[in-house]
């Protein structure tokens, strides 16, 4: 087994530090190190999205990251967009308008749509779409997703 190394970094607000292999990927660390099982792993290459943060304010996929190239970065996590009890705007639109069914890829469809809506808050319908294609989701048929972020561009906070 390799030595081990530490990584810190700050998630959902909240200095974090592990040690794990340096071959860790980001998404596993998150997932078995701190515990933050929102994030799921899909693909494991990079295609899904279901994977996706934001790091450092962008989206990105964790599962084509090393926990070590994350040192000292600052990530959000589908765990950090529900405040003091209360839904995020983005996952009350999603519920609201249907936007998930199994739910599986909904993590990574939440964190891309709150960078969607914090690059571009009043997207058109194509624009949500062509946002949106980072992710796959095989149940919903899109229209639901696509409808819940539209909502959630008109509401204040969608993109907090
Ligand atoms: S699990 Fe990361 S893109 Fe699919
Ligand atoms: S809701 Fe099932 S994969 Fe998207």
């Amino acid at each position: 087994m390799a030595d081990l190394v530490t990584v810190r970094l700050k998630v959902n607000g909240v200095e974090r530090e592990g040690r794990c292999e340096p071959r860790k990927l980001l998404v596993d660390f998150l997932r078995e190190d701190l515990g933050l099982t929102g994030t799921h792993v899909g693909c494991e290459h990079g295609i899904c999205g279901a994977c996706t943060i934001l790091l450092d304010g962008q989206a990105a996929r964790s599962c084509i990251m090393l926990a070590v190239q994350a040192d000292g970065a600052e990530l959000m996590t589908v765990e950090g967009l529900a405040q003091d009890g209360k839904l995020h705007p983005l996952q009350e639109a999603f519920r609201e308008h249907h936007g998930l069914q199994c739910g599986f890829c909904t993590p990574g469809m939440l964190m891309t749509s709150l960078d969607l809506l914090r690059t571009n808050p009043t997207p058109t319908d194509e624009e949500i779409r062509e946002g949106i294609s980072a992710v796959l989701c095989r149940c919903t048929g899109y229209q639901g997703i696509v409808n819940a972020v539209r909502a959630a561009a008109r509401t204040p906070g969608g993109s907090r």
